[in-house]
């Protein structure tokens, strides 16, 4: 590992920036499928309002963050007062009223760690979770969605990094893996960590948005049209990104100290005893933090055998980046 740390990028590496964008561009959505996320979404108001008629639907997740690939499933979040509700008996209400109106394979899962209704509408084939109040998910999901259009390198990282997760079996967190979620703050953090820096810290400048949602207060800089450019004196391009990104997580980062912290724009040390509380209890095999729930810590699914899968498949990433003459193809090679 001391080694390969001291590797260098290929000094060839630009001519991976093409084959890149065109794996990338064709990752993004078609126009099309946002309208049918549209038309789901409306179904969806309509069949609510008509039982609750204060409360409101929100697109949370990869379908309102910027970060969904071509045929994602959507995220959903109900928002209903408060007061005296009990989920679960809201959940299977909900999930009465779906199947009353035709949504197919609707089920309640009143148990899960984030309770949820799934249901697949059969006209625009699209796919949907409902899950009540996680308004900590609409608000972070606005904060990925305003960094990405600061510069697009984030959205092309993010999206190649996503699809390589996939495609690698390491996007899943019921067997110990990351979510796509933790995916996106790794790479917001690693471009706001480049020299120079291609990304911000928002929540780091003047709030201009600040909510309080489940006690939190989440604050932050939310006029990015004024930061477009932010990035432009860095130079490096999206094969660059990428090298670096996966020669970052194989051979560089401190796992045992280091959390990942988008809140500060920072690499923090675990030894700050305040973090480790803030991370939560566990093993911290790798730390990163959410932005807003500071002691939701994203790699809290990882355990001693999966950490060893994921550092397993950086480095196989690395090392194909380095080396490999067709990096593109191995790159996201079934596993
Ligand atoms: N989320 C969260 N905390 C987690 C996991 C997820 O708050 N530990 C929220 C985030 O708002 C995230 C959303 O749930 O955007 C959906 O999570 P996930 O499915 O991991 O991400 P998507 O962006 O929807 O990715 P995919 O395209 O794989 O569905
Ligand atoms: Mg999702």
């Amino acid at each position: 590992r001391m080694m390969k740390s001291k590797m260098s990028c290929p000094i060839d590496i630009d001519r991976l920036n093409a084959p890149l964008l065109e794996i990338y561009e064709s990752l993004i959505p078609a126009e099309e499928e946002k309208a049918k996320q549209k038309q789901l979404l409306t179904l969806l108001e309509k069949i609510v309002s008509k039982e609750w008629p204060n409360a409101k639907l929100f697109l949370y997740g990869s379908c309102a963050n910027s970060f969904g690939v071509s045929k994602s499933d959507i995220d959903v979040c109900l928002a209903i007062e408060d007061e005296g509700i009990d989920k679960s008996e809201v959940l299977l209400k909900l999930a009465e009223l779906l199947q009353s109106d035709n949504l197919q394979n609707v089920q309640a899962l009143t148990r899960a760690r984030v309770p949820i209704v799934k249901l697949m509408d059969p006209v625009t084939g699209i796919s949907c979770d409902i899950c009540i109040n996680n308004l900590l998910a609409v608000t972070n999901t606005k904060l990925l969605h305003d960094y990405s259009k600061i510069d697009v390198r984030l959205h092309q990282l993010a999206l190649i990094v996503k699809h390589w997760a996939k495609s690698r079996g390491v996007n899943e967190t019921y067997q110990g893996t990351l979510s796509s979620y933790a995916y996106v703050l790794m790479c917001i953090n690693f471009l706001q960590q480049r020299t120079p820096a291609i990304l911000p810290c928002l929540q780091g400048l003047e709030a201009t948005y600040k909510v309080t949602v489940d006690d939190i207060e989440c604050a932050y800089f939310d006029q990015v049209d004024i930061l477009v450019g932010f990035g432009a004196p860095n130079k490096e391009g999206i094969a660059q990104l990428v090298w670096a990104f996966f020669n970052y997580w194989a051979y560089c980062h401190d796992y045992a100290n280091s959390v990942i912290s988008v809140r500060t724009g920072r690499i923090l040390s675990k030894h700050n005893k305040d973090l480790t509380r803030r991370v939560g209890n566990g093993r911290h095999l790798i730390c990163i933090e959410d932005p807003f729930d500071t002691s939701h810590n994203l790699g809290r699914v990882v355990d001693g055998n999966s950490i060893r899968v994921l550092r397993e498949e950086f480095e196989r990433a690395a090392h194909i980046m380095q080396f490999d003459p067709n990096p593109c193809i191995s790159l996201f090679e079934p596993y």
